[in-house]
């Protein structure tokens, strides 16, 4: 029998504001600096957040992933192509990101269209990985079924014997997604509930932001 009781599980936000005039005009600047500060802040897994796609059906999945870079140009990660994410995107390619941060009471929630990332920026980051990393994306068949444990590792060890020289290149099936955002939300805990929310919007090119009510 599950007996826990949340109902009376309760947090205070008071340690920062947000406020439109804080903000910078930029949203990828703005992300920048709250990066930043998550990194300064020995956050456990401060580029972690939980990606959220859908699948033609609109059925969504989410799961967490780690954010390898973003530029004006958007928010990358590095997946399996052919898992059940890499499935969704190749049929409906909008996607969210979401990143929480809760010691500094903090999310940012992104959300737009996701391209892939080219082959040259995805075996350049590939080649950045560590040996055991490479393999895995080889031996692992993101997202099937599969029978036992010792099947995976009866696999990692036919690449490795298929590469002894230690070089081992790129998967076809495996590379990076740019998410390309078109809403990008900032939101920082206060005290009652009664939080502050900054969205930006891109509308003919040009990002402008407002005050969502909590
Ligand atoms: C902290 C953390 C980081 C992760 N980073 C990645 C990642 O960068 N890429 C990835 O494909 N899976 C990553 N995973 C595993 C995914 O959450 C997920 O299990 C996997 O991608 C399969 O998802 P799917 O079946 O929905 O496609 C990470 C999991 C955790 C908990």
């Amino acid at each position: 029998m599950i007996e826990t009781n949340l109902a009376d599980l309760r947090k205070t936000y008071s340690k920062m504001e947000l406020t439109e005039r804080s903000v910078t005009a930029d949203p990828f600047e703005q992300f920048g600096k709250w990066m930043n500060e998550a990194l300064a802040s020995d956050l456990p897994e401060p580029t972690a957040m939980t990606l959220a796609t859908a699948s033609a059906e609109g059925r969504p999945s989410s799961r967490v992933v780690l954010l390898k870079g973003f530029d004006h140009n958007g928010f990358v990660f590095y997946t399996n192509y052919k898992s059940r994410k890499g499935r969704d995107l190749a049929e409906n390619p909008f996607a969210a990101m979401h990143f929480f941060w809760p010691e500094l009471e903090r999310q940012v929630d992104i959300s737009g269209r996701v391209e892939m990332a080219s082959a040259e920026e995805s075996d350049a980051y590939f080649a950045s990985r560590p040996l055991d990393s490479r393999i895995g994306a080889w031996a692992s068949r993101q997202s099937e079924k599969i029978a036992s444990r010792s099947v995976l590792i009866k696999r990692v060890m036919k690449v490795v014997a298929m590469h002894p020289t230690g070089h081992v290149p790129r998967p076809p099936h495996w590379g990076g997604f740019r998410l390309i955002p078109d809403r990008i939300e900032f939101w920082q805990g206060r005290p009652s509930r009664l939080h502050d929310r900054i969205c930006y919007e891109l509308a003919d090119g040009v990002w402008r932001h407002s005050r969502l009510s909590p």
